[in-house]
């Protein structure tokens, strides 16, 4: 928060994040990054955000990589880096580097999560890392002639020993490192151990971070939640898509439709971005997810609490009539309301009129929390195919200050003497609303 923020938007901020602190609570994330985070000098600000996620209870798997170590290493001993298919070949010699280069960074990584300095967001931190053979490997074998020797993937995830560490209030710290039964060691890919240690933790998240602000529609625009099937369409398109992007989607994909509930991909290159992402409701990055946060449905009776408090700030601007909860109660069949990640984020209701074919669209309300979302526009949606399906032809709005958004989808002022007979005659001739109608 800006410097300038006033005590009270502090305590609003603060407030706004309980129920992510609530929900997050003893949940097991997967977090995984290169090893430019740590040769580009920015893990310092990253531990002080994984040391506030162990600090709020959560069980935290640390994966690191090391392919700009492992190159540097490669290069200083005069040894080629030879990728077949996209997959680094890794004979002894190679290998030897690989040991090297990933003991540095995870010395190094270690070195700063240990930090404790007073007046930092370490102080009293006390992080203790757990490290060790959680992972065994297999090599990935010869693919089209070529043996790919000590590179190897994923065979099995050792989870009750991650368990243990993490019951013990441990943060685990993975290499891209697996080990075999027959005392080998593989070179493995950070995405391969985060996804595989995902899936089998059944990990409530995995995060990515990645060089890209997250995957981007072919307009350039942030793509925020993307349902598998909306990543499965990013991935077969035929733009050229950024490396992450190629490399982590897919991973992503695989954690889902495994049953890692979400997958996020964000940018390593912002301050913060972890807890942007994990602590408000839009995130910063692109979210992946099994299917879509949003729902609509019919409202029932437990949803009056929520509907009430949708509407309560619309009814002191005067925006919406005032409904109290017995009325609601009574006419909560007309209402629809919209989730969000299971809140209560809009709402409206119909009250149809047979004899004119004609229905009301009543109290179309939206959180001003997630205004210019759409999510308007889908209500309306909605209402107006109920309305079609039971064969009504006109929908009418009563509105005294929201004329133009419904000027903007097709409705048109009427006349109060053009509303249902019965509507008619309950109108508020104090209130003045006006009257918009649009065939549907
Ligand atoms: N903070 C929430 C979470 O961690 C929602 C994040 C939404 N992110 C997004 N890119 N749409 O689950």
């Amino acid at each position: 928060m800006p410097i300038t923020t006033t005590s009270a938007d502090f305590v609003a901020w603060f407030r706004s994040v309980a129920p992510y602190i609530n929900a997050f609570r003893g949940k097991t994330f997967v977090i995984a990054f290169g090893g430019e985070v740590v040769s580009d000098g920015k893990f310092v600000e990253l531990t002080h955000d994984f040391n506030l996620l162990a600090a709020l209870g959560i069980r935290l798997v640390l994966v690191h990589g090391a392919r700009p170590q492992i190159e540097q290493h490669l290069a200083k001993n005069n040894l080629g880096d030879t990728y077949h298919q996209g997959i680094r070949m890794t004979d002894a010699d190679s290998m030897q580097c690989v040991k090297e280069a990933v003991g540095r960074v995870r010395v190094e990584i270690e070195a700063l999560l240990s930090m404790g300095l007073a007046n930092s967001p370490m102080a009293n931190a006390d992080i203790r890392v757990a490290g060790g053979n959680f992972i065994t490997a297999q090599p990935i074998g010869i693919i089209n002639g070529v043996d790919l020797m000590h590179t190897g993937s994923v065979r099995k995830v050792d989870i009750a020993a991650l368990n243990d560490r993490m019951d013990f209030g441990e943060v685990v710290l993975l290499s891209p490192l697996g080990y075999s039964p027959t005392g080998e060691v593989f070179n493995v890919t950070l995405e391969d151990i985060a996804t595989a240690t995902a899936i089998a933790l059944d990990a409530d998240k995995l995060v990515f971070l990645m060089d890209t602000d997250g995957v981007q529609d072919k307009k350039g625009k942030l793509l925020k939640e993307l349902t598998i099937a909306g990543a499965q369409a990013v991935l077969s398109g035929k733009r050229k898509l950024p490396d992450d992007v190629s490399l982590y989607l897919p991973c992503a994909i695989r954690a889902c439709e495994a049953g890692v509930a979400r997958t996020h991909l964000i940018s390593r290159h912002t301050d913060g971005a972890v807890l942007q992402e994990l602590f408000s409701d839009d995130g910063i990055g692109t979210m992946v997810v099994e299917s879509t946060l949003n729902t609509l449905r019919a409202a029932t009776i437990e949803d009056v609490g929520g509907i009430l408090h949708l509407l309560r700030p619309l009814e002191a601007e005067g925006i919406l009539v005032r409904r109290n909860r017995e009325l609601l109660e009574r006419e909560i069949a007309r209402f629809v309301v919209l989730e969000h990640d299971h809140r209560i984020v809009g709402c409206a209701a119909l009250y149809p009129f047979p004899d004119e074919a004609a229905a009301e669209l009543a109290c179309l309300a939206v959180d001003a929390q997630c205004r210019d979302r759409g999510y308007g526009q889908v209500i309306l949606d909605h209402m107006t195919g109920l309305a079609k399906t039971q064969g009504l032809k006109k929908l009418f709005v009563l509105t005294t200050r929201t004329a133009h958004w419904f000027i903007e989808r097709g409705f048109s002022e009427a006349d109060v003497a053009a509303l249902p007979a019965q509507k008619k005659s309950l109108y508020n001739w104090q209130r003045k609303s006006k009257v918009f109608v649009r065939k549907i």
